[in-house]
């Protein structure tokens, strides 16, 4: 078992779904953690969850888009549990619509969110780790950054840039002690999905597509975000892990 104690965290996109989940499992393994979203009211129930179970938890309700509020969020961190070590840039917003059908606007918002958020966050972060000589970052990404998918060129473009960005920063830091590796997801029930599970039709496509029959369920993800998160990966960076019952090797 992963031991974080000791250790800051900052988890992006945490007060519902994966990254609340991942957050959790970061303070379950002794992390101190700033669990960061726009819904202030998700993350000070996050809070109080963890510090009844004994953890430390801050909220910062950030966008991740604006500059100025990620730093605020690093400051905050830094200020409040004294350095960073691990960075999760897990916020991120889909978009199912036709290209031909797409605004420019929503394109922007898909990119901004998803990509913008991530170099944002990881700059702000950064910063810290590379002058302790040591760090974490992980990136979530998506299968659909590797298979294509009708009606998501935004978010599929989106979710490819941040492997590139995860493999340059991987080189671009490595000497620095900071690691940068990806998790890249296949269907996993959240908030994000809910709308998409209520049609049974849409439902029975989708898990047949998924070799294992079945979606992920978010605790699936912790071992190997602990595993990102922890000494044992400290000779690995700009690796990317899928997690998606088999859907991308079919
Ligand atoms: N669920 C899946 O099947 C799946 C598959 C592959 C990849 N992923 C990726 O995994 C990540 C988490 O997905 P999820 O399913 O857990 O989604 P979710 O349930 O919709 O949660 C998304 C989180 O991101 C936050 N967020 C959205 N826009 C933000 C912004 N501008 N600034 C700060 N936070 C923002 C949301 O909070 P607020 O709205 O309060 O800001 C929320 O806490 C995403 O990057 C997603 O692309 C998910």
């Amino acid at each position: 078992m992963t031991n974080l104690h000791g250790k800051v965290a900052i988890v992006t996109g945490a007060g519902r779904g994966l990254g609340r989940s991942m957050a959790a499992g970061l303070v379950d393994a002794g992390a101190s953690v700033t669990v960061a979203a726009r819904t202030a009211s998700e993350l000070d129930a996050f809070v109080e969850e963890a510090r009844a179970a004994g953890g430390q938890a801050l909220a910062c309700p950030t966008d991740i888009t604006d500059e100025a509020a990620v730093e605020r969020m690093v400051a905050a961190t830094v200020e409040t549990f004294g350095r960073v070590d691990v960075l999760v840039n897990n916020s991120g917003i889909v978009a199912s619509t036709p290209l031909l059908d797409q605004s420019a606007a929503e394109w922007d918002r898909v990119l901004a969110t998803n990509l913008r958020g991530t170099f944002l966050a990881t700059r702000a972060a950064g910063r810290h780790m590379v002058a302790q000589g040591a760090g974490k970052v992980i990136n979530i990404a998506s299968n659909f950054a590797i298979q294509g998918v009708a009606d998501h060129a935004a978010y599929s473009a989106s979710k490819a840039a941040v492997i590139g960005f995860t493999r340059s920063m991987a080189v671009e830091w490595a000497r620095s002690g900071v690691q940068v590796n990806a998790i890249a997801p296949g269907y996993f029930a959240t908030p994000l999905n809910a709308e998409m599970r209520r049609d049974a039709d849409v439902m029975a496509k989708v898990v047949r597509a998924i070799p294992a029959r079945r979606m992920g369920e978010p605790e699936e993800l912790k071992p190997w975000l602990l595993l990102l998160a922890g000494s044992a990966s400290d000779f690995m960076t700009g690796e990317v892990i899928v997690i998606d019952g088999g859907q991308t090797v079919r």
